[in-house]
């Protein structure tokens, strides 16, 4: 059985030292991508208070093949989301394209911003860049406005870079 509650009183710092030292711990060895995402995504979720979603889009071949590369759901916890995403559309589309973490502090203000969840106020999206390409990106949803701070971004950049082999 796996043990990985998070103790309630953790400063967010050190919860994430926790969620990041659990992901490698769970993902360790194991080959299989969608395994490892999903326990990620669930490890995210009972890590991290106040999100709605919690999750990964990977990189995929677009479904008409002359449209390239988009984003297409990977195991996620929260509602049933958009399953495909253009590189350049929305906060995923647009950490995808820039390679570079969103925090958006009020995703209603955000250009293109895609609405899965109405519930959702707020978002981080990281990338997880493999050899200098992005091969997925991580997200999360709040439904309180501002939820993610810089010190979220640093963290989710850390688990980004341990998973960019293992997914
Ligand atoms: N809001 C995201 C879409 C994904 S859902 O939040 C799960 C976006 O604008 O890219």
């Amino acid at each position: 059985m796996y043990d990985f509650r998070p103790d309630t009183a953790l400063a967010p710092a050190e919860r994430h030292r926790e969620l990041l030292a659990a992901a490698a711990a769970l993902t360790e060895g194991e080959p299989d991508a969608v395994a490892n995402m999903a326990n990620v995504a669930a490890l995210l979720w009972e890590f991290l208070p106040d999100l709605n979603w919690a999750g990964f889009y990977r990189v995929a071949p677009a479904k008409q093949a002359v449209a390239g590369e988009e984003l297409v759901l990977g195991p996620f916890v929260g509602r049933p989301a958009c399953i495909r995403i253009p590189f350049g559309t929305g906060v995923c589309g647009t950490a995808a394209q820039s390679r570079a973490t969103q925090l958006v502090a009020d995703v209603h203000a955000f250009p293109g911003h895609i609405a899965c969840d109405a519930a959702s106020a707020s978002e981080l999206v990281v990338p997880v860049v493999r050899e200098g390409a992005v091969i997925a990106v991580i997200d999360l949803d709040s439904p309180t406005p501002a939820r993610f701070t810089a010190e979220d971004a640093a963290g989710i950049e850390a688990l980004a870079a341990l998973l960019a082999d293992r997914i």
